[in-house]
């Protein structure tokens, strides 16, 4: 056995003496809740208080004593829920909202205003997100500045480089052959994608995302349109899973989602063209289904402004109604819908504004607040961490003005924010 040396041992025994060690000196907090919502059962008390200690929830209840002298948080007229959470977001992104900006900026301009976008997106009270294909490991290097407490942001799970064909949504096709435009993350054939899974797993992704139709934001692609076999799809799951990581698929048509789902993918992104089949094949393999039913409206008001081509116009103007429709029928059928706006298509911080959209489209407001936090806590494999307000978990607590239960609008204006016991919104 390795014991560690006598003046380590010594030292550890003075730490302890002066209770360094100990858990019990570490800042305690108590966030007086008016209104307490538990999303797992839609249970709300009122006057509970929360006991924050260092970065996780030490205890929740109505007779929490509080000791004199404390450090209190008075929410007593607010609102009370866990941190809500985005599963599909694109935060490395520069600020301007024209089209074509991000063909002028260089990487590290973009991550800068990745900075400022991850602040907008906690603010917003997102505590938790994934980010769902950047390049340069940009979305990497951002969640270990956030990791190291470095910039204010949402706990990221990233994905790097999404895979895709060449040629396809996950390429960049605007310009022409002799500037040799290409996505770091384009693979064809089984083993190059395993590479490049295995490359993305080298330099830090939590997932891996990949292009599995055409889309709506890029040029020559066509939403109904498969990408990639099946056999290369079943490259990609197999060599993600086997480095336990999971797998996201954008996918609009539906022989590309039946596709994705039966080679074994975690999650659809997007789901626009479902039929009753397919979501009973979704629940079948305990496929997951992100639709970003909001960004819609945003395209369609301000994507002419913003100086989006006709074509992709067009493209949005077939898939919205469609997705909608989708959306209904698959919470209708007990699909596992979980939240994903897409955002950086509209500005990020505006997250929020889906909710009211996916009750519009068939949630209760409850089915959506669960949809942004215990089923994307699932999703990321990270429900002994997040998603609930319960001991062990990290403390990532929002409030808002009213009940969403009531007017789910109330969560396009969160009023608290506080992740892992710090709090970086409060009125
Ligand atoms: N990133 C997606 C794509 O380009 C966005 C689709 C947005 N539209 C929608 N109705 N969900 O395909």
């Amino acid at each position: 056995m390795n014991l560690p040396k006598p003046p380590l041992i010594a030292l550890a025994v003075v730490l302890l003496a002066y209770g360094v060690e100990s858990p019990a000196d570490e800042p305690d907090v108590f966030v007086k809740a008016g209104v307490l919502l538990d999303v797992a059962t839609g249970e709300t008390l009122s006057d509970q208080i929360v006991h924050v200690r260092g970065d996780r929830i030490e205890a929740v209840g109505g007779d929490i004593a509080i000791p004199d002298g404390a450090n209190v948080i008075d929410l007593g007229d607010k609102f009370v829920l866990p941190g809500v959470m985005d599963m599909h977001t694109h935060v490395v992104r520069g600020l301007a909202r024209s089209y074509f900006s991000g063909l002028f900026q260089s990487p590290h301009r973009r991550l800068i205003g990745g900075v400022v976008n991850v602040e907008r997106t906690l603010l917003a009270g997102f505590t938790s997100i994934r980010n769902v294909g950047a390049g340069d490991y940009q979305d990497v290097a951002l969640r270990n500045a956030i990791d190291a407490g470095e910039v204010p942001g949402p706990r990221m799970a990233v994905s790097g480089p999404g895979l895709g064909i060449t040629g396809g949504h996950c390429d960049s096709n605007t310009l022409n052959h002799s500037f040799a435009q290409r996505s770091d993350g384009v693979a064809d054939g089984p083993w190059a994608i395993r590479e490049k899974v295995r490359e993305n797993v080298k330099y830090g992704v939590d997932l891996i995302k990949f292009c599995a139709t055409g889309g709506v934001f890029s040029k020559g692609t066509k939403l109904g349109q498969r990408q990639y076999t099946f056999e290369e799809m079943q490259a990609i799951v197999d060599e993600a899973h086997m480095h336990g990581r999971r797998v996201a698929a954008h996918a609009h048509g539906n022989e590309g989602i039946r596709f994705a789902i039966r080679a074994g993918v975690d999650s659809i992104e997007h789901a626009s063209y479902l039929d009753r089949e397919t979501i009973r094949l979704a629940k079948q393999h305990g496929t997951a289904l992100s639709m970003d039913i909001y960004n819609t409206e945003y395209t369609l008001s301000e994507g002419e402004k913003n100086g989006v081509p006709e074509e992709n116009l067009d493209k949005e103007l077939q898939v919205g109604t469609i997705q909608r429709e989708s959306f209904r029928m698959a919470v209708e059928r007990g699909a596992n819908v979980v939240f994903g706006s897409d955002a950086g298509i509209f500005p990020h911080g505006d997250n929020g504004k889906q909710f009211a959209r996916m009750v519009r489209f068939g949630m209760t407001p409850l089915e959506a607040l669960q949809a942004a936090t215990i089923r994307s806590a699932a999703l990321l494999d990270w429900e002994d961490r997040v998603g609930r307000i319960e001991p062990g978990l990290y403390a990532d607590i929002i409030a808002v003005d009213g009940s969403p239960l009531e007017d789910i609008e109330v969560m396009e204006s969160v009023s608290f924010v506080m992740k892992g016991g710090e709090v970086y919104k409060t009125d």
